[in-house]
């Protein structure tokens, strides 16, 4: 079959067509648990090196695309119901008990999701909408040294997503983080510092450019 062709091939199809997995797996390690008891999954990867971890997909949940990159022991992903991610992502835990959780109706289109460092967390609330290219890390993953003595300045800092929280496309939210509810985070934002519910959040360090704000999914047009 042509490439082009196949490109257009759904993922329900080219399993049918070609016996894709829905949900590849190359684990090493012991007691580690996966569970998406009715959840949609296509071409989901999971790449798991440690032991005890535990991933939970709600029931409803529709993924495509997604990679769980485990590096450590005793990390915790729980992910609500009815989560979608529609084209791509990246869930990406190291070191050792972190935790991720995804609150239910959350979507995303295409995000990494990077919780690294010993303990740390990662926490996002229901009815989020992620759009595509976000970037959510709590750490840095290398580190900074301070010259004269030598000591690390950049530990990993917990980051929380509230409830019904917005992040437009190619956004960096970045370690220390709090996001309060109803906010929006406008395209291309790198956002350093943490806002209170209903504020949007734009630019390079994001600030806050407005308050007092909610949002919706559903257009409402002019004319209405
Ligand atoms: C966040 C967003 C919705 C805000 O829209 P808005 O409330 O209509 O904002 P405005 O266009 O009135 O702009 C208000 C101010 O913020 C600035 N601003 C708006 N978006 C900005 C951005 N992405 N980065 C930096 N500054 C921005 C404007 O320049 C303006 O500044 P000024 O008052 O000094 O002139 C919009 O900026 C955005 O990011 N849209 C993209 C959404 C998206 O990715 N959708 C994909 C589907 S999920």
């Amino acid at each position: 079959m042509p490439n082009s062709l196949l490109n257009r091939v759904g993922g329900a199809a080219r399993r049918l067509l070609f016996g894709e997995p829905a949900v590849s797996k190359t684990i090493r390690g012991t007691g580690n648990l996966f569970q998406a008891e009715g959840a949609r999954l296509s071409n989901v990867e999971l790449d798991i090196v440690g032991d005890r971890n535990r991933i939970t997909i709600g029931e409803g949940c529709i993924f495509y695309n997604l990679k769980f990159h485990i590096r450590g022991s005793n990390h915790v992903i729980e992910i609500g119901k009815n989560c979608r991610f529609t084209r791509s992502g990246l869930i990406w835990l190291e070191d050792d008990g972190c935790t991720l959780t995804i609150g239910q109706g959350t979507t995303m289109v295409d995000a990494t999701l990077a919780v690294t460092e010993p303990g740390s967390r990662i926490a996002i609330g229901e009815e989020c909408m992620f759009a595509n290219d976000i970037d959510v890390r709590c750490g840095d993953s290398h580190a900074i040294l301070d010259a004269a003595s030598g000591k690390r300045i950049n530990y990993a800092e917990d980051v929380t997503i509230g409830r019904h929280v917005w992040i437009a496309a190619h956004t960096v939210i970045l370690k220390g983080v709090t996001i309060g509810e109803n906010s929006v985070i406008a395209s291309g934002a790198i956002v350093t510092r943490s806002c209170d519910p209903g504020s949007i959040l734009a630019g390079n360090p994001a600030k806050v450019i407005r308050s007092g704000i909610s949002w919706q999914r559903e257009r409402i047009l002019k004319s209405e």
